[in-house]
This record gives C-alpha cells, structure tokens and sequence, in this order.
C-alpha cells in the first residue's frame, strides 16, 4: 500500500526532463542475472543450514564466538574455530552482512551483528588483522547508514574497532627486531616466529585496505597519514618483491632481519603453492584484488599518482586469466573449454620454472639462509582446481573493470569476471555427476558451504572455504551493484505532474545487492530520505512501481514542488568502498 510523504518544498536540481533509454541487454548477460538469483538462492538455504547446524552443536549465544572455517572433509560439516584471532573469523559475518543487505531480511542482520561483535576485540597478532576486521565491521560499517542507523552507534562503534587494528597492523611496517632495531623491508611483516626471517606473503596486499579505509573514515587526520603512506608503500615492495615479469607472483618474500643485508630479499618461496618458483592461483588471485582495492583508495587521494598500482593490477590480471583453464591451451592436462576455475597452483602440471630461488638439491639452510629449494618436476597431471581463488579474482576484475579508460578493457575484466561467476555457479565438467562442478547443490551433504572444490593449500584436499563463499557472494553483489548503477544511470530522469516533482529510474527484479536512497534537500546540506530500499527488502515511503521490460521495474516518486527551491537525489551504496 502506498504511503505518501507530503512534507518538502522540492524543484528538480536538474531540467524537468524525463527521457527513457530502452536497455538492451545480451542474452548471456540476462542468463548470468538468473543464475545469480538462483546461486543467491542456494546461498541463503545454505547459509541458513550452517546457522541452524551451529546452533545445534554450539547452543545460542556460545555459537556467536566460534566460526566456520574449512570443511571437515570426514563429516562434511565445518571445522570451526573459536579464536576471535584466527584468519578465517570475519568471512562468515561477512557473508551474513551480505545476505542481510540482499534479501533485506532483518534475522541476516541480526545474525550478521552478533559475529561481528566479538570480532571487535580480535585477538589477532598479525597481518590477517586486516581480513578479520574488514570481513566483519567493515562490512557492517558499510551496510549502516542513516536509516537504520540514525543515532550513528553502530557505525561508531565499527569506526573505533577499525581504528584500532589499523593501528595494530600499521605497527608491522619496517617491524622491529629482537633488538628493537627496525627492519627497513619497507612493508608489513606478515607472521611472527613463522616463516622467518621477516615474512612476507602475497596475501598482505588484501589487508592495506584496513589501513587506507581507516585513514579516510577517521577524516585523513595527519596523525592517520603514516597508515595511508605506508599501505602504498608496502603495495608498491610487494610489486617490486612478489610479481615477476610476466605478472605472475610469488607466494612468500622473506627478509634479513639482521646484518649488513638487514631489510633485503633473504629469499622466496611458497607455503600453499606446488614450488618456490611457481604461481599458486589465490596468491596471485589475492594480487589482483588487493592492488585493485589499493588504487581505490590512492587514486582518491590529492597528489597521490598510482597509475604504477593500477598497471601492477593489470598485470596480475591478464597472467590470471590468460592462464584459466579455458585458454591455457599449452597445458593440456588442465585445458577444458568452459571451464573459468583455475587449478590450485598455475604451474604444477607442466613442472616449476627454472628460477633464481630453485636448483636440483634441497640444500637451503634456514640458519645460514644459504642455499636454495628443490624444483619441483612436472606433474603431468590434471591439477585440482580453488574454486576460492576463482570467487577472489572475479570479484577483483569486476572493480578493476571500473578503473579502465578504455572500454574495450572495462570489457574484457568485466567479462572474464562473468565468465568466472557463470562457471562457479553452473559449471558441469567431466566429472561423473550432473550436478555443477564448484556450486553446492542445495542438499548436498559432502560440504557444509555455498561453493565446493576450494583448496587451501597444495597438500590438502579439496573442499568447502569459508572464504571462498564470502568471495563469491561479494563478487555476485559487486556484479549486481555495477549493474545496477549503469541502469539507474541511464534511466533517471526528472518530471513534473501539475504541482509536483517526480523521479523516475529503472531497477532490476529481483533485486540487486543495494542499497537505493531516495533523498530530498532545500539547502544540498541537509538531506531527508523519503524512500528507501535495501536489496530484496520492500521500498519504504511513497513509492509506486510497475514492471518494465526485461525483468526490470520502473520505481516512481514524487513530491509536492512548490515555488520555493528543492532537490531531489537518488543515493545507492554497495557492501563495500569498490569502485565505480
Ligand atoms: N592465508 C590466506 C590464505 O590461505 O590464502
């Protein structure tokens, strides 16, 4: 039923034109729309499935402190964790922040608030600080606003918990010694007592975000600018240290934390990936994602040129998807035509490269830090695929797709993130089965996630990650968001009808990962939401809708406009910072 806003003294900001753009959209586009609704569909039973399985196991309010991490692979359950410290914590209210934001359903919201909340505190020591937070109260900051947060607590109370561990991570730049003296590595160690000397792995880029959304959410105090300089500092080492030439990565850079050389390359190597010399598909996956997040941040910054980012992103990228299992003829074992999932270490099959960190004699001592790894042979076998890696890079391309000048590259990321999305979620490859190769069917009993067929490391098999759904999920709701906008875009226009002011625009059905805001002002300072939809949750205010071509309805709002001088604007925001 309609309920109409009266108040407001409202004229249009722009002409009163109300010009409609028929939107044409292909066919493998409007196909990947209706696989998601459905993937999003899956998603929810089977998140709704794990909630209900923690509850059975853990008991309401103690299953709020433990989270899903892996598959059990003997149960088909999930291994969880109860350390607010441990890496993989924030993924899942990160995927119930999602959820909450698409169906608009408030038990996603609830649920979504009470994981996170622990996770304020994390007890996390290292760089994983970064997925732990961001995953949790930066997905909540962002899903907060004015509407249902109008005292602004809760977006206060995620700005201090980022602030927090941004200055915690920040604290690992050039960390220390054991004698206190800084190691000039010129980035963030990654462990302690680990992987030593002074690790660092490919997966740090991901958490710089942490510290450059910090910077800007706390106003770009001066006091903040160390944690900005030193984000873009540690991207462009990691550039420097992890990509290789043809824009492949290694995992692991470690450096002397003592010495003549203190701060130089002691060596590379990997930890999950087949070989030191070897490209593992999430590391390379995390690459393009985290330069891409790092040049959203630096290209907003005055006097800040991060075009050498955005360059290093792309490199990443274009080895990625060259090498997906549906291009990379050469590998034979691993090449199938429709398949977008690339296998869990790119080089494995056809045997290591030769480089400078692998001989033939396992002879590296870590003491002396002489000496260097094995290479390993050539499998000449089909490699097992990461369906997490796949759900990373996708959401990835899809925010490096906005950064292009040319649209023939927006288009060749965009497309190489649909081609990874239609495969995840309905790829049926040589496997024996009819059921899709990297999406849980919704009973499927042998894996308590939403994708199947993640791998966290080389030596372990494949199964649900926890992180691979939060990938997924913020890759179809990157997806939907992005289109989303270009059809608001291109459909908005201003109309009157006798002494009112109405605005028209067109929005997808079912609804699209977003959030849309319908506002109005009479000094472009103070702003009244007079309508307000989130996801596939119902419009409040006066709104009236009627369907329009091609799955799409086209939303109506109108407003008394009389002399005195008004605006009206539409505002949408996605569940994170991700460009455009
Ligand atoms: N440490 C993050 C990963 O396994 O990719």
């Amino acid at each position: 039923m309609k309920t109409r806003v009266r108040s407001g003294i409202l004229r249009p900001l722009l002409p009163v034109v109300a010009v409609w753009f028929p939107i044409t959209g292909s066919t493998a586009a409007a196909e990947l729309d209706d696989r998601m609704a459905d993937a999003w569909t899956v998603a929810a039973q089977r998140s709704a499935g794990t909630v209900e399985w923690m509850e059975d196991s853990y008991g309401s309010p103690g299953m709020f402190s433990r989270y899903p991490t892996v598959a059990n692979t003997s149960t088909g359950k999930w291994t969880t964790s109860n350390s607010s410290g441990d890496w993989h914590a924030g993924f899942w209210p990160g995927t119930l922040w999602m959820l909450a934001q698409k169906t608009g359903e408030d038990a996603w919201r609830q649920r979504a608030t009470a994981w996170s909340q622990p996770l304020a505190a994390t007890t996390n020591t290292n760089h994983d600080i970064g997925f732990i937070v961001l995953g949790s109260m930066g997905k909540g900051w962002y899903f907060h606003d004015d509407c249902n947060d109008p005292d602004g607590s809760y977006r206060e109370f995620a700005r201090n918990a980022i602030t927090v561990a941004a200055g915690k991570l920040n604290s690992r730049f050039n960390k220390p010694n054991e004698s206190g003296v800084p190691v000039p590595a010129g980035c963030i160690r990654s462990w302690d007592g680990f992987q030593s000397p002074y690790p660092v792995c490919i997966d740090n880029l991901m958490n710089l975000e942490l510290l450059m959304m910090a910077y800007e959410m706390n106003g770009r105090l001066p006091e903040h600018r160390p944690w900005f300089d030193h984000a873009l500092a540690h991207a462009r080492t990691s550039i420097a240290r992890h990509l290789r030439a043809d824009g492949g990565s290694y995992h692991v850079v470690r450096h002397f934390d003592t010495g003549p050389q203190i701060g130089g390359i002691e060596r590379k190597n990997t930890l999950q990936g087949y070989g030191d010399e070897t490209t593992w598909a999430r590391g390379q996956a995390w690459a393009i994602y985290g330069l891409s997040a790092v040049y959203r941040h630096a290209r907003r910054d005055p006097g800040t040129d991060a075009s050498d980012i955005l360059a290093a992103a792309e490199a990443t990228a274009d080895y990625f998807i060259a090498r997906l299992p549906h291009y990379h003829s050469a590998d034979s074992y691993n090449h199938r035509t429709g398949d977008h999932v690339p296998p869990k270490d790119f080089d494995a099959a056809l045997g290591e490269p030769v480089g400078p960190w692998n001989d033939a004699n396992d002879d590296y001592n870590s003491s002396s830090g002489t000496g260097l790894g094995d290479r390993k042979p050539a499998t000449h076998v089909f490699t097992p695929r990461d369906s997490s890696a796949a759900a990373i890079a996708a959401a990835g391309l899809i925010e490096l797709a906005g950064f292009m000048a040319d649209p023939a590259d927006r288009a060749r990321y965009l497309g190489a993130a649909e081609d990874i999305l239609t495969c995840l979620i309905s790829y049926d490859g040589p496997d024996g089965g009819s059921d899709p190769d990297y999406l849980c069917a919704p009973g499927d009993t042998a894996n308590p996630g939403i994708l199947k067929e993640g791998n966290a490391r080389w030596t372990e098999a494949n199964r649900s990650l926890i992180y691979g759904d939060y990938y997924f999920l913020e890759a179809m709701a990157r997806l939907e968001a992005l289109k989303a906008r270009e059809l608001l875009d291109t459909t908005l226009g201003f109309g009157r009808t006798g002494g009112n002011v109405c605005l028209e625009f067109e929005r997808h059905d079912p609804a699209p990962a977003l959030a849309f805001r319908v506002q109005k002002s009479t000094d472009l300072i103070h702003w009244t939401t007079v309508a307000a939809k989130t996801g596939g949750g119902p419009w409040s205010g006066d709104v009236e809708e009627t369907p329009a071509a091609e799955g799409k309805k086209r939303v109506r709002v109108e407003e008394p406009a009389p002399a005195a001088r008004g605006f009206l604007r539409v505002v949408t925001r996605a569940l994170d910072g991700s460009a455009p």
